[in-house]
């Protein structure tokens, strides 16, 4: 018998206790972290602070990334993590209870499946799958095993979020036609990077994984990888997949009905494909969202680099990051009303409050607050601009059979072939 199957049989027969959960247990669970990079350790780092996890088992296919991610864990714990660079190994002989999955997108499927086919619950990062049929495959299979997944988008858990979304909610902005989400970035034009043999300790062709092959190159690994199409989606599946939630977390609607997309990379020069500068454009049912980046051309003028303007009858409100959120009335003589951030070192984030929603969800057996399926929505969105830009057309999107109409060109990229032995299941 598989040890979670036991572990729920078991909690079943116990029925006469106060409470029984799918994964009731009062020693530690078992955690492991799959992608020790840059993201992974920020989370290990605030799983480890909550207390409620032994880490068991670290897996990089980086030995370098690995080693410092040990030697870390032994300066926050007395844990002793036994080290994987295959995460199919580790996750039969672990069997861990939580997995982290922060590999690159490209290899956020395989991982996340394969540890709720073991009994695994998942804090996955988004965006959550690199094609729309990897995240639907995602959320099948946490709903097949009833695993919970949390998805890494931790606005849903930021205090001046939250409260944006009750002044929102609120009427004080009005009737809310146009939503728009961006990032700006004032990076300076750049240059390729010859491609390289991969640093030692490095297994090049098990990052690639399911992806195509290609040399290595050291602006793709580590973090890098975001401007390779092979392996992401640019920064509209990189930041956008945050705001596309908050928009989704304020409207009653699921998805948009018509997408279409324009960009270039025109500017950048360095050897990625993704679009420097992007645009979309989302009907929705009732409202226009609009998507904007341009890596290279910040704006000076702008007070807001990044966020989400809902424009209402009232007066518009910025959703930021580290800006809080900020109320301009349509009335000139009101100053602008600001909330400020309550945001974790390092790096701005709320991951903190995030991993104990997520603790909470699986101990009370509910879904947590950043479930896979909002995650599968707001990736969505960012992806299906992606199919549009790719396309250079307009896509009719039927979100509830996840189905492009009319355009076998723009369906095909609703998935993807992969590389040698890997398959998704
Ligand atoms: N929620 C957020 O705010 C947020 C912020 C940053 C990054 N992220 C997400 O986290 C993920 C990781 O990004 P990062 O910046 O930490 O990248 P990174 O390059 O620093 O780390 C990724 C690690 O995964 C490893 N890896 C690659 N393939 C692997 C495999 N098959 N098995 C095990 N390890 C493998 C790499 O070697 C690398 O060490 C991305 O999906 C990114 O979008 C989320």
């Amino acid at each position: 018998m598989e040890r979670r199957t036991f572990i729920k049989s078991s909690a079943l027969a116990l029925s006469a206790l106060p409470f029984y959960g799918a994964t009731f247990q009062d020693t530690p669970y078992r955690l492991a972290l799959i992608g020790s990079g840059w993201w992974g350790m920020n989370i290990l780092r605030e799983a480890i602070a909550h207390g409620s996890s032994t880490v068991v088992a670290l897996c990089d296919v980086d030995e370098g990334q690995l080693t410092r991610a040990k030697e870390e864990v032994g300066t926050l714990t007395s844990d002793t993590p036994t080290l994987y660079k295959d995460y199919r190994d580790l996750i039969t002989t672990e069997q861990p209870d939580i997995v982290i999955v922060a590999t690159p997108d490209h290899w956020h499927a395989l991982p996340a499946i394969m540890a709720m086919q073991h009994g695994a619950h998942v804090y996955l990062e988004k965006p959550i799958g690199h094609t729309i049929a990897e995240g639907r495959a995602i959320l099948n299979a946490a709903r097949a095993h009833e695993r919970n997944v949390q998805i890494g988008t931790h606005r849903r858990v930021s205090p001046h979020n939250i409260s944006a979304m009750e002044f929102l909610r609120s009427g004080k902005v009005g009737q809310i036609s146009q939503v728009k989400a961006f990032v700006n970035y004032n990076q300076p034009p750049g240059s390729p990077n010859p491609d390289s043999d991969p640093p030692p300790g490095l297994d090049w062709d098990f990052w690639l994984g399911p992806a195509p092959e290609r040399a290595f190159n050291s602006r793709i690994h580590p973090r890098g990888f975001r401007q390779y199409l092979d392996f992401a989606n640019g920064q509209i599946s990189d930041w956008g997949p945050h705001w596309f939630d908050q928009v989704l977390w304020w409207t009653d609607e699921k998805y948009p009905r018509t997408i279409y997309s324009t960009g270039s990379r025109d500017i950048k020069n360095d050897g990625a494909d993704a679009p420097d500068t992007q645009l979309v454009v989302y009907d929705f049912e009732s409202f226009t969202l609009e998507w904007e980046h341009k890596l290279c051309a910040a704006n000076q003028n702008e007070s807001h680099n990044v966020g989400c303007y809902f424009y209402g009858t009232e007066g518009t409100l910025h959703l930021g990051w580290r800006d809080g959120w900020t109320f301009y009335s349509r009335n000139r003589d009101e100053l602008p009303l600001n909330v400020p951030a309550q945001l974790n070192a390092p790096d701005h984030q709320n991951i903190k409050e995030l991993w104990a929603d997520f603790i909470q969800a699986i101990k009370d057996d509910h879904r947590p607050t950043c479930d896979v399926e909002k995650g599968h929505l707001a990736t969505n969105i960012a992806l299906l601009g992606m199919i549009s830009y790719h396309v250079g057309r307009s896509i009719a999107w039927d979100g509830a059979t996840e189905t492009i109409a009319n355009d076998p060109e723009a369906s095909k990229l609703l998935s993807k072939d992969y590389r040698g032995e890997w398959e998704l299941p």
